[in-house]
């Protein structure tokens, strides 16, 4: 069987106009369209999203958030809430990204927003990854592990299927480079095993690891085909819609052997 891959567009607070907002979700759904085994999400700023929501039905072009309240409903003002994001037509949720975290989000405000998404039938895209590597003493792995625990602390393992975790090494992000493909690999085995020590090994067997941080056109084919994670979670790449489309077409034709 072949296993799908699942790329997600961060678009963050990005572009400044409705008009580009619409340009660069038609091109790129009309690019997902023409995909044989890769889904794809967009995640607009939310004040765009509404707008747009396709009725043409394109399976495998979804929207999403970049957060959500952990809040249900009521007084908390400029907060969004997971079942709205969903009666709109959303699918996922980023959560956790470090963006949000550096803001201020400890792992157990990001514990009770996956809490919302699940909740409220939607994926949550759950970001960890570390500040910062430590290639002697190796104090990254440690502080991946406490992230991993903390930010799954209270989730039901009933849940565990219906998460998405994103690799995202903080120093990779918004930077020149990617980290390196057979890095992506250990690290990307390393959280799987961390998961399923909250999980339990089956549901790490199964949970999708994408990688973030830094990925254009160029990198993607090697990440996924050397890298070997189930997609990615693409910023800057993501709003330059050339680029993106044709990130789109080398990770669809990606083969795990690292050859396109
Ligand atoms: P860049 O792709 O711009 O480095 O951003 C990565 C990211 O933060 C996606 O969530």
């Amino acid at each position: 069987m072949i296993q799908r891959k699942l790329i997600v567009g961060n678009w963050k607070m990005n572009p400044a106009t409705l008009e580009d907002a619409r340009r660069i979700a038609r091109k790129t759904r009309t690019a997902a369209a023409q995909l044989v085994q890769t889904d794809v999400v967009i995640c607009p700023p939310s004040i765009f999203a509404a707008a747009l929501i396709s009725k043409k039905n394109t399976p495998n072009f979804n929207l999403g958030a970049q957060t959500a309240s952990f809040e249900e409903s009521g007084s908390h003002t400029g907060q969004i809430s997971a079942a709205m994001l969903k009666n709109i037509g959303m699918t996922h949720v980023i959560v956790g990204h470090s963006e949000e975290r550096a803001a201020g989000d400890t792992d157990e405000m990001i514990s009770r927003r996956i809490r919302a998404v699940l909740e409220a039938g939607l994926t949550p895209v759950v970001c960890v990854g570390e500040k910062s590597r430590d290639n002697e003493g190796g104090a990254h792995f440690e502080f991946l592990k406490d992230q991993i625990r903390n930010t799954f602390a209270n989730i039901s393992e009933k849940y565990a299927r219906e998460i998405v975790l994103a690799y995202e090494p903080v120093w990779a992000i918004g930077a020149k480079e990617a980290m390196s493909p057979e890095q992506i690999y250990e690290m990307s085995l390393f959280v799987k095993k961390v998961f399923g020590d909250v999980f339990g090994q089956a549901s790490a067997m199964k949970v999708p690891v994408v990688y973030g941080g830094s990925v254009t056109f160029r990198n993607a084919a090697d990440i996924i085909a050397i890298g070997q994670v189930d997609g990615l979670l693409v910023g800057r790449e993501s709003v330059n819609v050339t680029g993106f489309v044709e990130l789109l077409k080398v990770v669809d034709t990606a083969k795990a052997d690292g050859v396109n």
